[in-house]
This record gives structure tokens, sequence and C-alpha cells, in this order.
């Protein structure tokens, strides 16, 4: 008896007579095939015609033979594959598979060295050869509830949360190491909250009055940039925090403490836009290894503050350097070469600081036409003893 195995003609047509209007089919007659699970059945495979009739022009078809010709196999699994059909509609019109393990595994095999090779180490090179080429947005967008939006271009990633905690009412001290950008949010914070901005940079020598005003001799009182933003509202930016003299500090103390402060001239209403930010390299616990002469900041001072530790923003050093115009390829070199240098002084303990200013000022030297060593002098070594340079820039 003849089953017929396949619903649609086979795709390579008869090897002797190309006919391709045929079907295959089991010749229960004949015995010595692999049963069939599709059609629990066995017998020999034959091709038959749309009538149900044995294909008769002496091809000689054995099962054996039709399953490991690869080569006819794979071009059906081929066509399959491109026009979008599952596995395993592919194995229905293709050649006809038993379903044993034996030939699912040449199927599989089949399907596998058909596969594109991927080679992981050149996707990888490839990967990021592209994400070099991405220039990390280093924006930050403020919506306020009024609606209004404003975008600040080049901020670093903590500028969002210091313009929420003012916002909320907060004043602010950023802790982090030189040249991490921590004046520059305290102006943009200021930006986007759409209030003014005033700073002062404190020292040793900052006397009260800078910070108060004064009366002059005529009995005239001479404003400070503090008495406007305490008065009429602003972010008031403190730089340099922890290198102010005790006593200013108690000032700036006195006036965070009181909804009034008293001024050479009058008692001041505290405005309720007038918010305080201090930038400081330390945490107030005094000097240490990299920033000496620090002053301590007594702990009543610290705590009206929030504080936000500040760090290097690599996305923002990286768009910094961009835009110095050198070269990518150099800014490159320039990048790995000073983040090697400052994961150095870090894990190393030294008092060395290598922020940003260097890689973007190294940069900036290139651009200009210094040699790699000259800028790296300007820069980095600066007259560092042989000694801290080795170990600085050695790879241990
Ligand atoms: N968002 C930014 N856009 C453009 N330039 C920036 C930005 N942030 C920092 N810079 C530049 O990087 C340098 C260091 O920034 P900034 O002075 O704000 O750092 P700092 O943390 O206050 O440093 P220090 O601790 O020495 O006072 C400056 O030259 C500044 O112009
Ligand atoms: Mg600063």
């Amino acid at each position: 008896m003849l089953i017929k195995h396949s619903k649609r003609t086979i795709r390579s047509g008869c090897k002797k007579c190309g006919d391709k209007s045929l079907y295959w089919a089991h010749d229960t007659a004949q015995s010595g095939d692999d049963h069939c699970d599709k059609c629990q059945t066995s017998g020999k495979w034959v091709l038959i015609d749309a009538a149900g009739e044995p294909h008769k022009c002496g091809n000689d078809v054995t099962p054996v033979a039709e399953k490991t010709d690869a080569g006819s196999v794979s071009v059906e699994v081929k066509a399959s594959v491109r026009e979008g059909d599952s596995v395993s509609n592919s194995t229905d019109h293709a050649a006809p598979l038993t379903g044993s393990g034996d030939a699912f595994a040449a199927f599989q095999s089949l399907v596998a060295s058909l596969a594109p090779k991927v080679d992981r180490d050149e996707v990888s090179a490839m990967i990021k050869r592209e994400l070099d080429n991405v220039i990390v947005p280093t924006r930050t967008v403020v919506e306020r509830v009024t609606g209004v939006r404003r975008v600040i271009a080049n901020s670093h990633e903590k500028l969002a949360d210091i313009t929420t905690d003012l916002l909320a009412g907060e004043h602010v001290m950023m802790v982090g190491p030189a040249g991490t950008g921590k004046s520059t949010i305290a102006e943009q914070a200021a930006e986007s909250i759409g209030i003014p901005y005033y700073s002062i940079s404190l020292s040793p020598m900052t006397s009260a009055s800078q910070i108060l005003g004064y009366m002059q001799a005529e009995g005239e009182y001479v404003r400070s940039l503090f008495r406007e933003a305490f008065e009429h509202g602003g972010v008031f930016h403190f730089d340099e925090f922890d290198n102010g003299h005790p006593s200013v500090l108690a000032v700036i103390n006195a006036s965070l403490a009181n909804g009034q402060m008293a001024f050479p001239d009058q008692m001041v209403k505290r405005n309720p836009d007038f918010r305080c930010v201090a930038s400081a390299n330390t945490y107030g616990r005094g000097a240490d290894r990299a920033y000496v002469g620090r002053q301590q900041i007594d702990a009543a001072t610290l705590d009206r503050f929030s504080v936000e530790t500040i760090s290097v923003d690599e996305a923002l050093e990286t768009s910094l350097c961009l835009a110095t115009g050198l070269d990518k390829v150099m800014i490159d070199k320039v990048l790995k070469f000073v983040r090697t240098l400052r994961k150095n002084a870090e894990e190393r303990a030294m008092s060395v600081v290598i922020s940003p200013r260097a890689s973007v000022g190294m940069c900036r030297l290139l651009a200009a036409g210094k040699s790699w060593d000259s800028a790296v002098e300007s820069r980095i070594h600066r007259g560092m003893s042989e000694k801290d340079w080795n170990k600085l820039s050695s790879n241990r």
C-alpha cells in the first residue's frame, strides 16, 4: 500500500527526470525502511504523482540516499529559513526526515552550518568602535511645576540632585576633589531654578565685612553680594568653604540659623528664595593629605547643610575634551592616560590631584600644537619628584 507522506510537492524534483509534481510516500509492501512517526507506518520511501500512482521513470529512490544527501536537504532548509518558516515546517516539505534522533541531529547541524559565522572578538571590537563615537548626553532637563523647562547643556550628573535639594528648601554643601565641577554646578543650579547667582571664594583672609557689608565713615552702608541674596533671594555660593576663617563661618552659620540677620545698618528678614550652596574639598574635618590647610567646620554649621559628594563625571569630562577640537583619537589617548593616573593616585594614596582640568588642559595644549611630553609636563608632571612620578605612572 502507498501512504502519501508529504502535503506539498517535492522541491528539487526527481533526480532522474526532473519532475517536480511528485510527493513522497511510504510503500508499506516494501520493507526495510525506518518507521515514520508522522505517518505511523513503515515502508520504502517512494515518489508518487498527484493521482497517487507510483512515479515510474526508473528512479529508484532509497531512503538512505535521500536522508544522507546533505546537498538536497540543505537547499530545502535554506529556502525555508529565508522564507521565515519555522524549523518544524521546513521538515514537512523538505526531503522526508523521519523522527529518528540521527536525522534531527543532522538537520540541526545543517542549520548551524548555514548560520552566519560570528567572530566574537570582531563583533566586540565593532560595538566598541561604535560606542566610542557616541557622545553621551550630559544635559540636565529641569521642568518646573509652572511648566517652564530649562535644558542645561554640559552638566554634571549631580546637577539634578542639587537642584532638587535647593527646590526642597535645603542649603547644600558639595564635597569633592578639585576640578570636579562644584562651582559650575552651583551656578547652573541657580540658572535652572531661575534665581540670581552670587559667589564668593573664602580664604583665611576673608573678613566678615565682605559677607555682611560695612558702614563707611560718612555713615553710609556699603552693601555686599550676600546682602543682595539674603534680602532679595538668590543662590549664594561659598566657594572653598573649608578654607574660610572660623569667625566667618560663624557669621554664615548665624545667617542660616535664623529667619533674620543683623547687618551693619539694620535687621534684615531672610527672603524665602535665599539658598546657600557651599563647596569644599573636604567634609569639614580639617586638612587631609591632598588638601592641607583646610579648616575644621563646626558641627552646628555642617548641620545646616545637605551634603552631596561630587566625583569626576567621566561623561562630562569626555564632552569637555571634545569641545577643545582635538582629534578624537588623541582625546581617547589623553583620557586613557589621565584616568589611569587618576586611578593610580587614588589606589596608591598619593596626594596629587588629577582632575578633569588635567585632561581638558592637555587636550587644549595638544590642539594648540604642543608635543605630548610637553603637555604632560605642563598639566600633570609639574616638577613632581622622579620617585612620585614612577609611583604614579608605573603599571603594577
Ligand atoms: N558643566 C561644565 N561645563 C563647562 N565647563 C565645566 C563644567 N564643569 C566644569 N567645567 C570646567 O572645569 C573646570 C573645573 O570646574 P569647577 O571650577 O566648577 O570645579 P570645582 O570642583 O569647583 O573646582 P575646585 O575644587 O578647584 O574649586 C573649570 O575650568 C570649569 O570651567
Ligand atoms: Mg570651585
